[in-house]
């Protein structure tokens, strides 16, 4: 574990020297536990619209949403960089909206914000957005606020043209000043030429093990999510399952009469049941 404090600038400079671990985190104990596992980045990433709120895609989290999640994470991180995940339509209409939502994760506690895409407007926003001295992480390859436009949570890259313009868009967005560059579902070998080509850690997530990182969504990991499991995704433990049964004990005892226990009652002392009449009979 890193016993220092990470930010934006150690995490750039972790570069081919230490590979990066990075997790999602929504809440203040999945951030507490995150942190404390020792993960150098925790990304409130907008993949809460699906695991924590349901939906079946990103597209309706909204900024209120992010910062609701971002405050109770900020308060569970003391050692993580904490990346706030900026949602769609939070830095498409305007520069001056963009940068202003980008500063609401700052107040919020984040110390940095993740924007996908790398095309030229989109490289002008976070233009911005660093000039008010706001980290920016890069997000390509599948970008999920995209899924309309590029038709379905898909591998992107397998094409020639296709992997070139990912390799192009990271060296710009490394170029303009962003200090680490997500690549999600692209095969390894673009991973790879991505990550000789920019001098910024890339954190994979579905791209291979040439990442300088890798990152996974808390759920995933813990198999708290089990409605899809994409190809890339390692299961460390089985949550879901283990709090069904959980909460099925649970429920057996309460209907049984097991639960609670005396030990776990609040008694009056004897004297007091006694001037209250607790030791006569039972009531019918
Ligand atoms: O929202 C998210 O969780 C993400 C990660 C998949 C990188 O963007």
């Amino acid at each position: 574990m890193n016993p220092k404090k990470v930010t934006a600038p150690s995490v750039k400079s972790m570069k081919s020297k230490d590979r990066i671990g990075m997790i999602t985190a929504y809440d203040y104990p999945s951030a507490k536990a995150a942190d404390a596992a020792g993960a150098d980045v925790i990304l409130v990433g907008d993949s809460l619209g699906m695991v924590v709120l349901g939906y079946p895609d990103t597209l309706s989290v909204t900024v209120a949403d992010m910062l609701h999640h971002t405050r109770a994470a900020a308060r569970g991180t003391t050692h993580a960089l904490l990346v706030g995940d900026m949602p769609y339509l939070s830095y498409h209409l305007s520069i001056e909206e963009s940068v202003r939502n980008a500063g609401e994760f700052i107040r919020a506690g984040a110390h940095a914000v993740k924007i996908e895409g790398g095309k030229p407007q989109r490289i002008k926003t976070i233009e911005a957005i660093l000039d008010a001295e706001i980290p920016v992480m890069g997000h390509l390859g599948l970008t999920p606020q995209s899924i309309h436009a590029v038709g379905g949570f898909k591998v992107q890259g397998k094409q020639l043209d296709a992997a070139r313009a990912i390799v192009d868009d990271a060296v710009a967005l490394a170029e303009t000043g962003c200090f680490a560059i997500v690549l999600e579902c692209v095969p390894d070998a673009v991973a790879r030429i991505v990550t000789d080509s920019v001098s910024v850690p890339t954190i994979g997530i579905g791209a291979g093990r040439h990442c300088d990182g890798q990152v996974l969504v808390y759920h995933d990991l813990l198999g708290l999510e089990d409605r899809i499991k994409p190809k890339f995704v390692r299961r460390y433990a089985s949550m879901k399952t283990d709090a069904t049964a959980a909460v099925a004990r649970y429920a057996e005892d309460v209907r049984a009469g097991r639960f609670p226990s005396s030990d776990e009652t609040y008694h009056v002392a004897d004297d007091v049941a006694e001037a209250l009449g607790l030791f006569g009979a039972a009531p019918a």
